[in-house]
Parts: structure tokens; C-alpha cells; sequence
């Protein structure tokens, strides 16, 4: 192993102990510090963020399980303190990372993180600690979800849960590349926040005339693609919507409902319904292609990909930074502080 600073033998963490939401089953604990192997690094954590994956995962909802007792958190920001004895994980020592957590162990929510270093991103310095923790989940997902917009040859998309990270990006987006979207949202002040970023086209889903407005809009742009993360009836709504042939990408499931749809969409309109995971998005390009993607997203994370934060809490106040989120996710992220020594 070789590091650039003494590590300690302990540390505090978030401990996950049961898949059932429940409050009492995350606990703050001290654990040991892991120590790095061949092609493994060592984080000492800056920030990480709390995202709709990581309440799926505390609920047991998420696409992949670990090993319980485990630390939670997918993503995060931190300083590379400890490698492995390799070449390949020797060349991020003491370089300040964007991080994903393992797919097996612990994760990002804890004061240091033992990672592989293929999961690991260097920053550039005009990223900051904050939105460097939130590089790799929602600005990837953004991008990629606007080059398959691009790539497909709908002339506009239809994107719910629109005041989202993810969807705010995806409206500058669009901007950008001249990509017509259909915003939909669910509350007036979400509108309010869409219009003033310069989006055109909003609907609100608990309006009366919602589905006529959705429809004929869909018609008249010719939205032939549809970006869906609340699953649920507004996946049937929106697909109903939409132009025969048109394809319904289901990338989250916000609702945490089962995904409907009206077989008549399917069968005799030939409307699809697929999923997106960026891991299997990432997963189709080579390492070089990765790092390439990775430069290119840090120099849009001060405008087109920025994150807002709406408040920061020390690891010792996860509950409150978790409750405080699920009250107004559209407030913006709540970021996990680490103090640094
Ligand atoms: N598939 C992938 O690889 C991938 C990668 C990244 C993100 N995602 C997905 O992208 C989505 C957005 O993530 P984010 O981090 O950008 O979210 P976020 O910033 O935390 O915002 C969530 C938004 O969804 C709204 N919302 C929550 N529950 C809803 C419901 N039942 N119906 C309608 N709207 C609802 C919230 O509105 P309120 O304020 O009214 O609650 C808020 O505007 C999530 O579903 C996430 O899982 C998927």
C-alpha cells in the first residue's frame, strides 16, 4: 500500500442494517478503515449527495443489493489518500476525485471510501469539491439521455419530473442543441422554476386538461421520445399521449409504482417502453472513452450541468439531511459534509 498521509485505524460511517426505510436501521457507527489492494484506491471524503437511487437502496428497491451491514451512497467527492501497489492506482494518489461506490461494498457516506480506481474520475481545478460529488450520477445521465434524443431523429422529447437535477439539465440541454421538450411537472412552482430557465413548453400533470394538452402538443411538436422517471400511471398517461411508433424510455421510478401501460399502445400503435441504466450506458464505451466523456462533463458542471445544493449536513445528521430532502426533493441536492483534518 502506499499513501500520502497516516490513515487512521477507524473511522464514522452510515450504516445501513436493513432494507426497510426504516430510520433506525441507518446508524451512525465507527468501523475500521479498509486498506487498498491491487487496482484499488482510498478516499478520504469530501461530499456526497443524497439521489432517488439512494432512498431505493435503503428501501431495498434499487437494482442492486449488497451484503448487509453496509454503508450506503453511490457517488461522492474526495482525495485520493491510499493505493494499491499498482501503476494504474498509484497515479491517483493524493489527486482530489469524483468517486463511485463499489457495486458490492461499502459506499460513499462514510469519512473514507475504499473503491476501484477505474471508478474514479480526476478533477480539474476549476471543478469544486461540491459539484464534483455530483459529477457522475445526474450529468452523465443527462447527457446521455440528450445524445439518444439527438441520435434518434425525434424532432422533441416529452420528459416528466421535469424540476429534477436531472431534468433542469436536460431543459439547458435542449437549449443548446436547439432540441425541442415537453416539461412535465407536477406542481406550479416547479413550472414557475422551468419557465424562468427558459423552457417553453410545461405541463402540469394535476391540471384538468392535462392529457388533451399533453397529447395535442406531443402531435404538433411530433414528440416521438419520451424520457420517464415517476413509472406508474404516468408512464401509460404519457405513452397514451404520444404518436404511434413513439418509444418511452423509463430511466427512474419515482413513484415507486409498477409501470402501466394500455396494451392497445403497444400492440396497435407500436409504441415501445425500454429502460435505461447509466452503468450499462457507461459499460458500452472503453476506458479512454470514459475518461474523454469525464473531461468534457467537467467543463459544463458551472452552467449546463450544475447541481443546485440546497443545504449541507455533517455524516452525524444523515436522518435529518434524508428527511429534509424527501420533504422537497426540487429544493435541490443535500449534500453530505466531511470535516477535513
Ligand atoms: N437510470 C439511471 O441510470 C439514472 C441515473 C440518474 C438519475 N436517475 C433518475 O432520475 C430521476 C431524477 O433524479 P434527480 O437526482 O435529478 O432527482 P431530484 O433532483 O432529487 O428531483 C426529484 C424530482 O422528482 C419529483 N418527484 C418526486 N416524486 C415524484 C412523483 N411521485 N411524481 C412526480 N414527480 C416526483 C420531485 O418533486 P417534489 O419536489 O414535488 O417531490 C423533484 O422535482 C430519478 O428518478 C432518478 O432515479 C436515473
Amino acid at each position: 500500500m502506499r499513501a500520502i498521509e497516516p490513515v487512521p485505524e477507524t473511522m464514522r460511517a452510515a450504516v445501513l442494517h436493513a432494507y426497510d426505510g426504516a430510520p433506525e436501521s441507518l446508524r451512525i457507527e465507527t468501523r475500521p478503515v479498509p486498506k487498498p489492494a491491487r487496482g484499488q484506491v482510498l478516499v478520504k471524503m469530501f461530499a456526497a449527495p443524497i439521489n432517488p437511487s439512494d432512498l431505493m437502496f435503503l428501501k431495498g428497491l434499487y437494482g442492486l443489493l449488497k451484503p448487509l451491514p453496509v454503508v450506503p451512497g453511490w457517488e461522492g467527492t474526495g482525495r485520493v489518500v491510499a493505493t494499491g501497489d499498482d501503476w494504474f492506482s498509484r497515479m491517483l494518489l493524493g489527486k482530489r476525485v469524483a468517486c463511485a461506490a463499489p457495486n458490492k461494498y461499502d459506499g460513499t457516506w462514510a469519512e473514507y471510501m475504499l473503491t476501484s480506481a477505474t471508478r474514479c474520475i480526476p478533477l480539474s481545478d476549476t471543478v469544486s469539491d461540491e459539484q464534483g460529488a455530483m459529477l457522475i450520477v445526474n450529468p452523465l445521465t443527462a447527457w446521455a439521455l440528450m445524445e439518444i434524443a439527438r441520435t434518434s431523429g425525434a424532432r422533441a422529447f416529452v420528459q416528466t419530473a421535469a424540476a429534477s437535477a436531472v431534468g433542469r439539465m436536460l431543459v439547458r440541454l435542449s437549449q443548446k442543441f436547439g432540441v425541442e421538450g415537453i416539461h412535465i411537472v407536477r406542481r406550479e412552482e416547479q413550472a414557475e422554476l422551468l419557465r424562468s430557465a427558459g423552457a417553453r413548453h410545461i405541463l402540469n400533470s394535476e391540471t384538468p386538461d392535462f392529457d388533451k394538452q399533453l397529447r395535442e402538443l406531443c402531435h404538433q411538436l411530433q414528440a416521438t421520445i419520451a424520457f420517464e422517471a415517476v413509472s406508474g400511471m404516468t408512464a401509460l398517461r404519457v405513452l397514451k399521449a404520444m404518436p404511434a411508433g413513439s418509444r418511452l424510455i423509463l430511466y427512474g421510478a419515482l413513484s415507486e409504482s409498477p409501470l402501466m401501460a394500455d396494451p392497445r399502445d403497444l400492440i396497435f400503435e407500436r409504441k415501445r417502453i425500454e429502460g435505461f441504466w447509466l452503468a450499462d450506458w457507461l459499460g458500452k464505451r472503453s476506458v479512454l472513452g470514459q475518461l474523454h466523456l469525464a473531461r468534457q462533463i467537467q467543463s459544463m458542471l458551472g452552467d449546463l450541468l450544475a447541481s443546485e445544493v440546497a443545504a449541507r449536513y455533517p455524516l452525524s445528521e444523515v436522518h435529518r439531511a434524508l428527511a429534509d430532502y424527501q420533504a422537497n426533493m426540487t429544493a435541490g441536492k443535500r449534500l453530505i459534509v466531511f470535516a477535513q483534518t
